[in-house]
Order: C-alpha cells, then structure tokens, then sequence
C-alpha cells in the first residue's frame, strides 16, 4: 500500500490520526504572567485547529515555575492551570484532530527575572547559544534531581487529566532534557553524568515513570538525532537513546535539532531540512518517526513518506500563516470521512 498525507495511522489503545500531518509545539506568548490559558490561547488554537491536521501539539508548557524561560509561556505546573488546558484539548479534539502537549523544564535556559531563583543545571555550564552569552546554571543536587522527575511527572499527569492524547518530552533545542544528554552541558561527576548511559539516566527515568503512573497517555519525545553543535550530541548516540526509549514504550520520535537549535542551517535548501535526521533515527525504531523543518506542501509530505524516510510530518510556520488556506491546498477531505 502506498502511503501518502491522507493515509490513516493507527495508535496503542485504538486511537487513529486522521492523516499524516501534525501541527508542531509552536510558543504562542498568549498565556498569562502565571502560565494560565487565556481566550487569546483559545482564539490562537482554535485557528490551528482550522489546519485539519491529525494531530496538533500545545506548545512548550513550563513543569515547574523554575523552570519558565518566557514571560506569557503556558504552565502545567499547577492544579490551577487545568481548568484551561481542558478547555485546549476539547477544543482541539471537536476539530477532529488528536491532541498533545509539551513538557519542559527549560533548566540553563531559564529567565531568572522571571523565576526569581539561581539558574539551575545539571552542570555549571552555560547553555551554548549562538550569538549570546547565557547566565552559568548552578548544578543541581541529587535530591533536587528527585524533585524534578516528580515535577515531569505531576505535569505530565496533569496533561493526562486534562484529556489530551499525548505528552511530549521537550528534551530539544538546547532546553531542559537536551542539557541533560549533551556533553556540552552535562560534566557531571555522579551518576547522572560522564557516559551516554549515565547522562541519559534522567531521561529514561522519566520515561519509564511516566508509563508506569500513566500507561494510557501516548508519549512522544521531541529529541535531536544530533547536537548540530561541535563536541554535542552525535547520531551514534542518539540512535543509542532512541532505542532505550523505545524500549520503555515511548510511542512516537518527533525528531528536530539539539543545542543548535531548530532553525534552518546556513546554506541547506529545500523542504524538510531535518528530515534526514528523522531518517536516521527512523532506521532504527519501528515506532512512528516524524520528521520536520521547512516543509511546506503536501507534495513533498507525499515524497518523504513514499520514501519511508517518516511516517509524520510536522508543518509548523506554513500552517502558522494561514491553517484555513494551508487546508484548502493540501488535504484530501475525504480523509475526514
Ligand atoms: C513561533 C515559534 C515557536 C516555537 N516554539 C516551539 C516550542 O514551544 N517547542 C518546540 O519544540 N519547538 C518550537 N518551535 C519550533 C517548531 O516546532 C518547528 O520545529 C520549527 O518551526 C521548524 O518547523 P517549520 O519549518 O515547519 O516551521 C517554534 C517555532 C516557532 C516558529
């Protein structure tokens, strides 16, 4: 069978994506000073909704308040922020599309005037930007190690009760979980720190976690296959993570960039600019991968997928700039049958 955009996937627990398509975590600054959605977050996703994507995720959304890195950034880190975040995920499954939800603790990356504490990380190594010069984190205590796998999990029970599909793990773009597995911001000298086994510790941790408490909530993990930085995160190793991953039943790999961050690489043309690094992680997991980056046309979502280099896409900025018209152009409505 030849698969293309309007082709149905299938889930654990009998959950079915419409089509091949997924709106990805995209910051919409539109909550309020404390993580609360606000109608404009409604009026926001409401519009996304419009894209007729099979699967739309709610942007990065804070764990824990020391761990917020925007001012109007949405948070689960509270019983509060239920109430709205039902209201996203009701809204986004009366439009036909699954739903899920972002996680992260954005560690090295956090805003102190913001938080209003010392910067944490799991080392005392700034968090390599480009063109910037980020705070040095304090390197958190094992103790404080143990509060934060309970944060991700409380979040993550929270994004469960408010009825979305799926949580993501933000572990990419240089945030909270990528500090964790990169050498360039993990130096630890514990458990937790020196090789890919023991710097990927607190991922799987989380993981396997996440799927004792909350077996029924899919779990996709937004992870680099590599740093795209100097001396950061290789291919071997992600390919190593991934399958560890895959074996504590992670359901889905939305695969973009690390420390580099998600942007298009100077010089690289074309749609899909990640997508061989989706590729990659792909030859080695037999759970869905989706791919990313500059992907624009249903067309080339037909190529990537024929050439079983994903099995989902995610269009972010072009649906951004109009879901209504990006719809029009590229879905088969029969697929909405
Ligand atoms: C306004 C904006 C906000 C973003 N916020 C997030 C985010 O919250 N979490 C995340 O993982 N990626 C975030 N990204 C990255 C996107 O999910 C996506 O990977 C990136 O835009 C590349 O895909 P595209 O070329 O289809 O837009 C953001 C991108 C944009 C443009």
């Amino acid at each position: 069978m030849t698969i293309d955009r309007n082709t149905p996937l299938s889930l654990p627990f009998g959950k079915r994506l419409r089509n091949r398509i997924v709106v990805p975590p995209m910051a919409s600054q539109t909550a309020d000073g404390q993580g609360y959605v606000t109608e404009k977050t409604l009026n926001h996703y409401q519009r996304l909704a419009e894209s007729g994507a099979g699967l739309i995720f709610v942007e990065y959304s804070y764990v824990h308040s020391s761990g917020k890195g925007e001012p109007h950034q949405l948070g689960v880190s509270e019983e509060g922020h239920l109430v709205g975040l039902k209201r996203l995920a009701d809204l986004l499954h009366k439009s036909g599309a699954l739903a899920g939800l972002q996680i992260v603790h954005v560690g090295g990356k956090a805003d102190t005037r913001l938080t209003g504490e010392p910067l944490w990380g799991a080392s005392a190594l700034a968090v390599p930007v480009k063109g910037m010069n980020l705070e040095t984190p304090q390197e958190i205590t094992l103790l404080q190690i143990q509060e934060l796998k309970r944060w991700y999990l409380e979040a993550a029970r929270r994004v469960y009760q408010a009825g979305f599909d799926f949580v993501e793990l933000h572990m990419a773009h240089g945030y909270g979980l990528n500090q964790w597995l990169s050498p360039l911001t993990n130096q630890r000298l514990d458990s937790y720190g020196g090789s890919l086994e023991n710097r990927s510790r607190l991922v799987r941790e989380i993981v396997k976690e996440i799927k004792l408490h909350l077996p029924q909530l899919l779990l996709s993990v937004r992870m680099p296959a590599q740093d795209h930085f100097p001396g950061g995160l290789e291919v071997q190793d992600m390919k190593r993570v991934a399958l560890a991953l895959q074996a504590l039943g992670v359901d889905l790999f939305d695969i973009s960039s690390g420390i580099g961050g998600w942007r298009r690489p100077e010089g690289s043309r074309g749609e899909g600019y990640l997508v061989s690094d989706a590729e990659l992680i792909k030859q080695v997991v037999e759970v869905p991968v989706m791919g990313v980056g500059g992907i624009q046309s249903g067309a080339a979502i037909d190529q990537f997928l024929s050439q079983k280099r994903l099995d989902l896409a995610a269009v972010g900025r072009a649906i951004l700039e109009n879901p209504q018209q990006w719809r029009q152009n590229n879905i088969n409505e029969r697929s909405f049958a």
